[in-house]
């Protein structure tokens, strides 16, 4: 049972309102299920080993979870001939002893490929090794993963290639059908897992955002209209506190995916705030209120089917090290602190899922 649900259950009614109103109030999932939608979080390896805390907290406030990295190439099939589903399956074990449901990420990124990988890829072997990574990871898991992020970040219009999409090993290899083949094989393997299309980038009106958006769907359309078998765009939503959002762009790109058919999920939620000034209040207020600004909008979109952030806690994010702030001081990116304690992002996006419509 959730441990918040079983604390408001027992505590006195004095204790209860003695209590601060975040600790009693409903977790992030039981508020998104109210709106027929889910949240959930990314985990990864040594919280899963090391931190009971933290799994009790993910337990509580959540209904999905993804692994940060348990999933990735790298991590899963270090030599051609050989797979590894250890941390993966540590994973498995820890979503099914929570009831939790998981999702895959990722089958084809251009990032966190084991060393092998890009020497063996040339236009005759690519296919076949592109679709036994796929066959033997989809099935391993098929039944119990609930969507695959199938392809990520795969569009990047600065590299000037066929239909905006990313210069990568595969693109290189295969040309632009890497994605029909990429597709096509997960929906063989395990058809029941929903296939997404999973990209970053498309958050805000600055210019190459704008061209990541018109590429995105210019190339959702191409795939949808032969018929290739994406369901689902996954927004990574790596916000940035100090951009501004304009929330009529919003609209309008998750309602034009959503014309197409795809369903979409908030899938990598974070907000980073290295270039907000260092004072703790002034930068959760700030980050909190930039993430209802932009939940706001795609939430409201019908076809959105939940929200998951990249981590529950501020006790572990990858923006410190990929984006480290100058004054070398943690960011504040997740809605629990580092203390695992429920701080203003975590009432936003509670106040986001409250508004959304029900599905
Ligand atoms: C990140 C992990 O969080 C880091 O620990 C790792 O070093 C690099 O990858 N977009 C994605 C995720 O799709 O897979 C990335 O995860 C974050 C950006």
């Amino acid at each position: 049972m959730r441990l918040i649900h079983r604390r408001a259950v027992l505590a006195s009614p004095l204790a209860l309102a003695a209590a601060p109103p975040a600790f009693n109030s409903l977790a992030l999932n039981q508020r998104a299920r109210k709106r027929g939608l889910f949240f959930g979080t990314a985990v990864n390896h040594e919280t899963i080993t090391n931190d009971r805390h933290y799994l009790d907290r993910i337990d509580a406030e959540s209904g999905i979870v993804v692994g940060e990295a348990q999933f990735k190439w790298a991590d899963i099939h270090p030599e051609p001939d050989r797979y590894d589903f250890t941390r993966a399956d540590a994973l498995m074990a820890f979503a099914a002893r929570h009831k939790l449901r998981v999702r895959g990420h990722t089958l084809v990124w251009h990032e966190a490929i084991p060393d092998w990988l890009r020497p063996a890829l040339t236009p005759d072997t690519a296919e076949a090794i592109l679709r036994g990574h796929i066959r033997a990871v989809t099935r391993h898991f098929a039944g119990r993963m609930v969507h695959w992020d199938v392809a990520n970040e795969v569009i990047q219009p600065d590299d000037k290639q066929p239909l905006d999409l990313r210069a990568t090993p595969w693109l290189n290899a295969l040309g632009p059908a890497y994605l029909d083949i990429a597709f096509a094989e997960a929906a063989t393997c395990d058809p029941a897992a929903l296939r997404v299309l999973n990209e970053f980038g498309t958050d805000y009106p600055l210019p190459w955002q704008e061209r990541k958006r018109a590429a995105l769907l210019k190339l959702l359309a191409d795939l949808t209209s032969r018929q290739v078998p994406v369901q689902a765009v996954g927004l990574q939503a790596h916000l940035d506190a100090a951009e501004p959002i304009d929330q009529k762009i919003l609209s309008k790109f998750v309602t034009d995916i959503a014309a197409m058919g795809l369903k979409i999920i908030v899938t990598e939620l974070d907000v980073r705030d290295q270039r907000l000034p260092g004072s703790i209040e002034v930068r959760d207020i700030a980050i909190a209120a930039h993430a209802k600004a932009w939940l706001d909008p795609v939430l409201a979109c019908p076809a959105v089917l939940g929200v998951l952030t990249w981590g529950l806690s501020d006790r572990h994010s990858w923006l410190n090290d990929t984006f480290p702030r100058d004054d070398k001081l943690d960011q504040r990116p997740l809605p629990l602190d580092a203390a695992l304690e429920r701080k203003p992002l975590w009432q936003a996006i509670a106040a986001a899922l409250d508004a959304a419509p029900v599905r």
